[in-house]
């Protein structure tokens, strides 16, 4: 997982040292250094800065293309005053894509490399265009950075799969169930259940990221092991000062998925897993499609899990319950043109639940006689 930050000053670092051979370098093979040279070396040392100044303010779709224009504009001025690195244009879009790991990325940058290079060629007065030779080229260097993307795809995905973020994120979630037994297994459930609403919505062409879904459903509690002891596991009611306690915690949650680098689409359904979309819900109020659609899925798999477990103030609700009270807060709490789909997989929502449910009457049982027999 990259952080923008970290592309951003990654690539900054190297143009920054690219700029600093070219210095050392045209000191040895030039008398009178070139005045092109000059406005190369500025352009690739202080090429990124307005993005490192301005990038915070910009959503993380607009950062990324932002990003992509500048490194061509810093490439487009480099290929004119040194025309020999010539088709190395074409790499870098390609390799930036591979980090975002996004097609429409290595589309873009595809695009985007055709018109630098074409431009640059109309404008510069030494280069010369054959194009039967940039046909050939074009072609070798495609299928060269087609291969590059699927093998660095391939190695982000297994490195992801080892890496300590897997093994993080198992741990948080051990610790938000350690904190109080009515939730135990509800990350895992909320997880399940997030999942496959999140599927049925896919297979209706909506653009649901299922690792981001599934990562961001299994944290979407995580801010509450901020949240004391007593508030979590109190029977009665909550006083208001209490629930404003308990309200903090997708915030809480959003700054330790923030800390972790974790990407935005993960930070924002952490976020905003209690609003609802007649704007009435927690932190910030939001409504309707300005709840992000991992977030409405989120919500809906939440409360089915809350209803159908007992919890420390009220017995489970029945599974048909449990699904009539989320119909009957249809266009108030959660989204209703989620909410077909939710009906549409109901029945293997069902019987996941019912699954899951029998798991943890057994996990607990277990338990408790272990309990006892220590006791004795
Ligand atoms: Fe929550």
């Amino acid at each position: 997982m990259y952080s923008m930050k970290r592309i951003i000053i990654t690539a900054w670092i190297g143009t920054s040292l690219g700029a600093l051979i070219l210095m050392l370098s045209t000191m040895f093979l030039f008398e009178n250094i070139p005045t092109d040279y000059y406005a190369l070396i500025f352009v690739l040392l202080l090429g990124y800065l307005p993005l490192i100044l301005i990038y915070q303010y910009l959503s993380l779709v607009k950062q990324r293309f932002v990003f992509l224009i500048f490194t061509y504009i810093i490439l487009g001025i480099s290929l004119y005053v040194a025309p020999y690195i010539g088709h190395v244009i074409f790499y870098f879009g390609l390799i930036y894509a591979a980090l975002f790991k996004e097609k429409i990325y290595f589309v873009f940058s595809f695009f985007i490399s055709v018109l630098v290079y074409s431009s640059v060629i109309y404008i510069h007065p030494i280069i010369t265009f054959y194009p039967f030779i940039e046909i050939v080229q074009l072609i070798v260097f495609l299928s060269y950075t087609l291969i590059l993307y699927f093998v660095s795809k391939m190695m982000v995905q297994q490195e992801m799969l080892n890496s300590m973020y897997t093994k993080t994120m198992e741990a948080l979630v051990l610790a938000i169930e350690a904190k109080d037994e009515y939730t135990r297994g509800h990350s895992t459930r909320v997880s399940e259940y997030s999942m496959i609403i999140g599927r049925t919505l896919r297979e209706n062409d909506y653009p649901v990221d299922l690792e981001k879904l599934r990562i961001s459903s299994l944290l979407h509690d995580i801010g509450k092991v901020n949240i004391s002891n007593d508030i979590l596991q109190k029977q009665g009611k909550l006083n208001a000062v209490e629930y404003e306690e308990i309200k903090a915690h997708p915030s809480f949650g959003a700054e330790i998925a923030k800390s972790l680098e974790f990407p935005e689409e993960i930070i924002h359904p952490i976020l905003f897993h209690h609003e609802r979309t007649d704007g009435n819900g927690y932190p910030h109020g939001l409504t309707g499609e300005e709840i992000p659609l991992l977030a409405r899925i989120i919500a809906i798999a939440d409360t089915f899990d809350a209803l159908t477990t007992n919890r420390s103030y009220r017995r489970a609700y029945s599974i048909y319950e449990a699904r009539d009270i989320i119909l009957e807060n249809s266009g108030t709490q959660f989204d209703d043109r989620i909410i077909p789909y939710f009906i549409d997989c109901f029945p293997l929502l069902k019987k996941r639940a019912e699954q899951l449910i029998e798991l943890e009457k057994k996990l607990s049982k277990a338990m408790d006689d272990e309990l006892k027999a220590s006791s004795h």
